[in-house]
């Protein structure tokens, strides 16, 4: 699998599953345009494209199970977009270059769309062309790193720390659940699909690790670095919203350091991966170079 064939071809399929899917289950036309809304908003589709190239790193097939793997996840963080943007939480009006789904269509409309993509990511991963128990543990997995010990966990702490000086190993700790756990899961719920042991997928878990703080990290940077237009949602709000981020914490240089540091961390993981397992890391080493500044 080449980048563009990832782009060409296997992101469109992942796009497929998750409006087919949401079509066919939803019955309210108004809640259905507006988890289309988001959907179709698009994004980088960084998880699903992880996701892909550790199945296709061990050279295994790509088949429909798969695709609504990566629609599932995909799904959940474009909830978690939603909620993240809405006004009790970051209060943000643009994201993915469009209005934030609140602005377009209100707020009780938005909580629900969220609610849908949450709950429907379950029924289509449950619904996954997948052996029994393979999908067992991609559900339990999803569960565990979306869900109130993972990502919501990860909010909560990111909400309740606002206005509050933050140690650096509390906001490492924020950054791992709020943003690092869905990464996590795109890279181990690849292993799993690839039907690797439990000592590959610990291996993965290990290298998700310093991707996760990376896309953070990153993250925190560009809403110092970029503009507004670059990103498709609001710039330079962090500090006005008394958040906790590496350069707030640490400033714009040593931010960028511990940028550097993680990525320089998990190039080397892949190349272990590479060295020791049959398995190919250059697409993941491709996708990787997205994440420098
Ligand atoms: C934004 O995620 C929120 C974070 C977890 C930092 P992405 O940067 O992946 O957003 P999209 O999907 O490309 O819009
Ligand atoms: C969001 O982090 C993480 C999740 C949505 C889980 P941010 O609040 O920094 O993301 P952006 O900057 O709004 O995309
Ligand atoms: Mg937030
Ligand atoms: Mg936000
Ligand atoms: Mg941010």
């Amino acid at each position: 699998m080449t980048p563009k064939d990832l782009q060409t071809t296997h992101l469109p399929r992942v796009e497929k599953e998750m409006i087919n899917f949401l079509t066919g289950v939803t019955t309210d036309e108004r809640l259905l345009a507006s988890m289309l809304y988001s959907i179709r908003a698009g994004g980088k589709r960084i998880r699903p494209q992880l996701l892909l190239a550790v199945v296709s790193g061990f050279d295994k097939p790509v088949e429909t199970g798969v695709y609504q793997t990566a629609a599932a996840l995909e799904m959940i963080h474009t909830y978690s977009l939603i909620h993240d943007d809405l006004p009790a939480m970051d209060d943000d009006p643009l994201r993915r270059g469009m209005p934030t789904n609140h602005i377009e269509y209100g707020e009780a409309t938005a909580i629900l769309a969220g609610d849908g993509l949450l709950t429907e990511a379950f029924h289509l991963l449950s619904s996954a062309v997948l052996p029994a128990e393979e999908k067992l543990l991609l559900i339990q997995l999803l569960a565990k790193r979306a869900g109130s010990g993972g990502m919501v966990a990860g909010q909560a702490a990111d909400i309740q720390g606002e206005n509050q000086r933050l140690s650096l190993a509390e906001l490492q700790n924020i950054h791992q659940r709020k943003t690092g756990d869905l990464l996590s899961y795109a890279l181990v719920a690849g292993g799993i699909l690839a039907q690797q042991p439990v000592e590959v997928l610990a291996q993965l878990e290990q290298l998700a690790a310093h991707v996760g703080l990376a896309f953070q990290i990153r993250d925190d940077l560009l809403d110092v670095t970029a503009t507004t237009a670059e990103l498709g949602k609001a710039a330079h709000k962090d500090a006005a919203a008394g958040k906790n981020t590496y350069p707030e914490l640490l400033g714009l240089d040593k931010a960028k350091e511990a940028l550097s540091d993680e990525l320089a961390a998990a190039e080397k993981l892949i190349n272990e991966l590479t060295a020791t397992l049959p398995f190919s890391g250059e697409l993941l080493q491709e996708l990787l170079l997205k994440f420098r500044l």
